[in-house]
This record gives C-alpha cells, sequence and structure tokens, in this order.
C-alpha cells in the first residue's frame, strides 16, 4: 500500500465493560452482539424490518430493501414522518411531560422543553413555514445557534416534508452563497445572533450579505436571540415569534415516503466544491435511532448531551434526530467550552446530572492542556458513559478521558462514522465489547466493514489499506445533490458494488478497526473536515496571490492544523501583514476554522514534470522539516531545498 498509510501504534490495554454496566445494558455479551451482527448482515431485512417497526409508520413499507448499486431504497413503499417519530410519538408513550431538551445559553440562562412543549412549538412553527408557502421538497437553509429553536426549525422542515439543509454558524457569508445556490433554497431560517465566548456572532449580518449575492430567497425567518435592533428587509425578513402568534399551535403530521428527502449537508471533499450529501427518510432515522439505542444505550432516566453543534452531521444524527426518536432528555448548549472558564463543560455536568456525554478528541485535547483542576473540582459522578468522534483518538487522551472524566468507571465509545454515513458505524457497544485506547474496534449491526489493498484483496491483521463498506445500509447516503455523477465517482469507483469511505485503516488480530486517517486531499481540523482545495481556492481569491498549497501538519489540540504556501504575484512584497490580511481573507471566504496557522511566501511549488503539486512533499516538510520519501517525479529540486531552508529560520 502506498506509503501514507503507516500504522505504528500497537495498544495492548483492554477494557471491558464492568458487570453492573453490562448487566443493565442493552446489549450484555460478546455472544450476543456477535449473533445479532451475523443476522444483521446474513439477514439485513429481517434485522432492519425489527428496528424499523419500533418506529411509527403511517403506511408499512413492502420491502426492506431494494439496492441497485450504487443506489438504495430502504423500507420500499412504506410511508412516516420523521417529526411525528421524533416528538408526537412521545406524548401517548408516556413521556409527554418529560423534558425533551435541558436548554442552557451561554450567558448562564436555562430552558426545559418537554416533549408536549417541543411538539408545540414544532407544530406552530411548521404552521409558519406553512403560511409562507413552503412546499413539500423546497429546500430551505437554517444558519442558527446553538438554541432550541435550531432543532425546532429542523424537525418542523420535516413535518412538512421540506428539505433543511443546515449552515455551521461559524461558516461566512461567502459559505452560504455557495450553499444556498447549489441547492437553489427558497427560504433561509436564521437569528439575530447567538453568543459565542462573550461576544455575538452576527448571523443575520451574514444572512444579509449572502442575500446580496443569491437572490432566489423570497423568505427570511428570524428567531430573536440577541433582542438588538436589527436591520429588516421589508417583504423578505420576518420575525419568528411575529409569525407564530398569527398561526394555530395545532398541526397534523401528514406521512412522506420512506425515501423522501429529509436533508442536505455539505461537506469537504478533495475538489474545491463542498458536496451536497442527500440523506432520506425512513432509512436514516431507523439507523440514527438504532445507533441511539445500543451504542448509546439510551435509557428512559438518561440525561444525555452531545456537544457538538447543529451544524455538523452529528448535530444531525446525535442531538435532533436519534436522540428524539428514542424519546430521551437531553442537555443543549449555546456556547464555548472555556467560557468564562474550561470548567463550564463540567459545571453542566454536574448541573444537570449528565449520564452520557459525546465529544470530541480536540475537546478532550484542550481540557487535558487546560489543567486538571476544571473537572477535579466538579462532581461528574452522575456519568455512565462517554463517547467520541470526528478523528481518531490518541491514547493519551483516551486515557484522561477514561480517568478524569469517566472515574476510570465508564466505558467509552469511539465511533467512527461520516457525514455520508448518517449513523455510527463502527463503535464498541458499551455493555459488551472490550475496548483499547485508540480503536473505534467493531463495525455495528448491518455494517459490513472491511480494509483492501489496491488489487481489491481483503487486507491481513495489521496491514494498511483502504476501509470500505460492503453492502448498503439504512442511513447510507443517497447522492450527492444534484450531482449523481460525483456521487459515484465519489464512493463507488474503487472497487465494484462497495461503498469508500476515504479513510486509511488496519484490523488488529482481534479484528479491531484502527482508523489512520484521510488518504484524499482532506484535513481534519478539530474534528472537521476541511478540503485542501477549498482553502487553496479561497487564496487564489485573493488579489495578490497566484498559486498556493494547503497542506496538514500535526496540531496539538486541533488534530491537524493548516498550513498553507503561497506564491504571490509579480510586483506584490510579502510581509507579515500580508500573511495576516491572508488569513483574515480565508475566514472571510470559508469562516475561521479554515484559516491557516502558518503561512510561507515561496517563489515556486514543488511541481512534479507534469505540473502537478506535489503536497505529499510539504506535508512531509512541514511535519518533520525534511524531505526523504521519492523525489525523482520533481520537476526542480531546489524549489524544495529553498523551502527547506526558510522553513527553519
Ligand atoms: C471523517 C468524517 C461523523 C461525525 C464527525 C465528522 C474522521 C470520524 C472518527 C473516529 C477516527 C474518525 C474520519 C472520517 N473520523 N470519526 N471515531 N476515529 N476517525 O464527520 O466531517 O463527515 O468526517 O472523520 O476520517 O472519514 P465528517
Amino acid at each position: 500500500m502506498s506509503d501514507n498509510i503507516e500504522s505504528h501504534l500497537s495498544e495492548n490495554r483492554i477494557f471491558k465493560p464492568s458487570k453492573e454496566f453490562s448487566k443493565n445494558a442493552r446489549i450484555k455479551s460478546m455472544a450476543q452482539y456477535k449473533r445479532m451482527h451475523k443476522e444483521s448482515i446474513e439477514k439485513p431485512g429481517v434485522f432492519w424490518g425489527r428496528e424499523a417497526k419500533e418506529l411509527t409508520w403511517q403506511k408499512k413499507w413492502t420491502k426492506a430493501l431494494d439496492w441497485k448499486a450504487p443506489y438504495a431504497k430502504w423500507f420500499v413503499g412504506g410511508k412516516l414522518n420523521v417529526c411525528e417519530n421524533c416528538v408526537d410519538r412521545h406524548l401517548t408513550n408516556g413521556r409527554a411531560n418529560k423534558a425533551a431538551i435541558i436548554w442552557e445559553g451561554e450567558p448562564g440562562e436555562s430552558r426545559t422543553l418537554t416533549y408536549r412543549q417541543l411538539h408545540r412549538e414544532v407544530c406552530q412553527f411548521a404552521n409558519v413555514l406553512l403560511a409562507q408557502g413552503i412546499k413539500p421538497k423546497d429546500r430551505v437553509l437554517i444558519y442558527m445557534p446553538m438554541v432550541p429553536e435550531a432543532v425546532i426549525a429542523m424537525l418542523a422542515c420535516a413535518r412538512i416534508g421540506a428539505v433543511h439543509s443546515v449552515v455551521f454558524g461559524g461558516f461566512s457569508a461567502e459559505s452560504i452563497v455557495d450553499r444556498l445556490s447549489d441547492c437553489k433554497a427558497k427560504a433561509v431560517i436564521t437569528a439575530d445572533g447567538g453568543y459565542r465566548r462573550g461576544g455575538v456572532v452576527p448571523l443575520k449580518a451574514n444572512v444579509d450579505e449572502a442575500l446580496k449575492k443569491y437572490k432566489a430567497v423570497d423568505t427570511v425567518i428570524v428567531h430573536q436571540r440577541i433582542g438588538d435592533k436589527i436591520p429588516m428587509k421589508r417583504g423578505r425578513d420576518v420575525y419568528w415569534h411575529d409569525e407564530a402568534a398569527r398561526v394555530p399551535a395545532k398541526h397534523v403530521a401528514k406521512a412522506f415516503d420512506s425515501e423522501h428527502p429529509l436533508f442536505i449537508l455539505y461537506t469537504s471533499g478533495s475538489t474545491g466544491k463542498p458536496k451536497g450529501i442527500l440523506h432520506t427518510s425512513g432509512g436514516y432515522l431507523t439507523g440514527t435511532y438504532s445507533t441511539c439505542k445500543y451504542i448509546f444505550d439510551m435509557q428512559d432516566d438518561d440525561v444525555y448531551w452531545c456537544t457538538a453543534d447543529v451544524g455538523w452531521v452529528t448535530g444531525h444524527s446525535y442531538i435532533t434526530y436519534g436522540p428524539l426518536a428514542n424519546g430521551v432528555t437531553q442537555v443543549m448548549y449555546e456556547g464555548a467550552p472555556n467560557h468564562p472558564d474550561f470548567g463550564r463543560f463540567w459545571d453542566i455536568v454536574e448541573k444537570y446530572g449528565v449520564t452520557i456525554f459525546y465529544t470530541a478528541p480536540t475537546a478532550i485535547r484542550a481540557f487535558i492542556k487546560a489543567g486538571d483542576q476544571f473537572p477535579d473540582s466538579r462532581d461528574l459522578s452522575s456519568l455512565r458513559l462517554l463517547g467520541t468522534v470526528g478523528e481518531p483518538i490518541n491514547p493519551e487522551a483516551w486515557m484522561w478521558y477514561h480517568e478524569k472524566i469517566g472515574g476510570g468507571r465508564c466505558p467509552i465509545v469511539d465511533t467512527w462514522w461520516q457525514t455520508e454515513t448518517g449513523a455510527i458505524m463502527i463503535s464498541p457497544l458499551p455493555g459488551c465489547t472490550p475496548t483499547k485506547p485508540g480503536t473505534a474496534t467493531l463495525p455495528f449491526f448491518g455494517v459490513d466493514a472491511a480494509i483492501l489493498d489496491e488489487t481489491g484483496e481483503e487486507c491481513a491483521p495489521n496491514e494498511g489499506g483502504k476501509l470500505v463498506i460492503r453492502k448498503p445500509w439504512p442511513s447510507m447516503l443517497r447522492s450527492i445533490y444534484g450531482d449523481k455523477k460525483r456521487y459515484r465517482d465519489t464512493y463507488w469507483n474503487d472497487y465494484k458494488g462497495m461503498y469508500t469511505a476515504g479513510d486509511g485503516a488496519r484490523t488488529d488480530r482481534q479484528g479491531n478497526f484502527w482508523i489512520v486517517g484521510r488518504l484524499d486531499d482532506v484535513l481534519n481540523v478539530s474534528g472537521h473536515r476541511l478540503g485542501t482545495a477549498e482553502v487553496e481556492s479561497a487564496l487564489v481569491e485573493h488579489k495578490t496571490v497566484a498559486e498556493s498549497a494547503v497542506v496538514g501538519r500535526p496540531h496539538e489540540i486541533k488534530g491537524q492544523g493548516v498550513v498553507a504556501f503561497v506564491t504571490v504575484k509579480g510586483n506584490v512584497k510579502t510581509s507579515e501583514a500580508l500573511a495576516k490580511e491572508l488569513r483574515n481573507h480565508v475566514g472571510k471566504v470559508i469562516g475561521a476554522i479554515a484559516k491557516p496557522d502558518e503561512i510561507y511566501f515561496t517563489p515556486s511549488l514543488p511541481k512534479t514534470r507534469s505540473g502537478k503539486i506535489m503536497r505529499r512533499l510539504l506535508k512531509e516538510l512541514v511535519a518533520t522539516g525534511e524531505v526523504s520519501g521519492n523525489i525523482t517525479t520533481l520537476e526542480d529540486y531546489s524549489v524544495i531545498a529553498d523551502l527547506q531552508k526558510n522553513l527553519k529560520k
């Protein structure tokens, strides 16, 4: 295999769940896991049919799966309303007065919505959308802070069959323009702002800027979070509360086809343009419901907290759809983990008695750096289960999480999945799987994962290769919105009929999957995918830049930092000030998450004779300060020699 899928980790510490945990868990033994996994692979229709039957269907499906690679239809002929399953269902199963969302704002206020209250809010907002003329399959862009209205907006769209596309509140106006024009959204739901690190994020102002460029939006619905006076464009902008006051709070959820589109979520790929990952209804809901039930082992008295933002897939699957379909009580927090200091998360855990906590390795590393005094001075004894997602977790961080946060008693589920997979694919089951720091362990039910070499042969244990999924699964993406060719080319071209994840991985002798990282030109910055090509194209957009190459470098907290090599145009003078301007420019075009940590100006970039930039060399250079790999295809070695000197300075 190619040289970038090596792995030298060998981890011998094994942690088994306690007897006590296993006794109360849904899956209690490895024998039970193996039996169910076998059935789920051999008879997917039987396995998934049983899972799906736990949900409410207005019309039952006739066939569990219709698979014509690479297009899957799950629960063919079935009709359901996703929102009804997340909300209405709990009004008649004893959970009506149970807290659905316990929300805490960054400034410190708190609000609780029971399932009954959530139902009322969602119905009312569904009526607002209908009154604004939103129809089934219309696209609605959501650009919101972490407030319950973000979830209400998503659910209301689902309720009336509209397709939401949530854009992370940290993304820029230009990112909104790209997404609006790709999905041709008709309406935008936003807020006057949100609190972050003591400041206000000007969400509506960004929407206004975006709508100067994309003009086909006729309605902007603004949730008033801050209360400041902001410009409202007459005939286009309306306040959420004004419109809600005009409509009834009753709405009967009508059924949609199991394959009705539910949402589009944009994610980075190796070319410049983000991909609109399309998810549909019945299969997606079944997948997120089932993974919450088995992997987070959600029980009726749990208080679950996922710290992700609704702008990422984790917020879709493990804040909005999966947890609510399970009728769990969840905590939602608006702000930053370090506001006013690094004790904030642990205050929240203590205050609400959080039992299941799901976060990202990058956050864990930031907590380690901040110091043990923060968790040590809080009572974290309510916790019973911990989870991570977003990138491989380094064993040190795993051990700290286990000891400091989990008090040595909580199983850790390291969950591997992607925007495309919709739901968790590889993860321990907390009541049975022996865990080792750094591995996501074993495939979930229905997931036929394997590691293949270039010829399509399965790799032996400890041999690196490409991670593939050999069979369709209910929550899989259905396409890239508006671009079937890109869908086929990106995911289904390496091996016939199999999904390639774009990750390098290996298994160990016990069959545990160790994810090594991305194989394409995609960075993983703080657990989020960022295409190097996106950052490059943002840089080249700047009037001073002729060419650029962007690579990742290992970063203590973010996992990967962004390093940009920039060649400026003819007469431009390079300076610290220009580097700063370029960083801000990238922030403006994409969002702060994409700002290069370092910028190196260079008169030329290392290229092959055919003119392709050799990012591999740059990557090695920033990681080690040297280039030792194969450079025979390099057009001009002096470029590398110069860069090497330049970097040492
Ligand atoms: C990529 C997907 C799924 C929600 C968050 C990111 C990496 C994700 C793990 C994990 C090792 C992981 C992979 C994957 N990744 N979880 N537990 N261990 N790597 O979603 O933005 O679609 O990114 O994140 O490289 O392909 P995403």
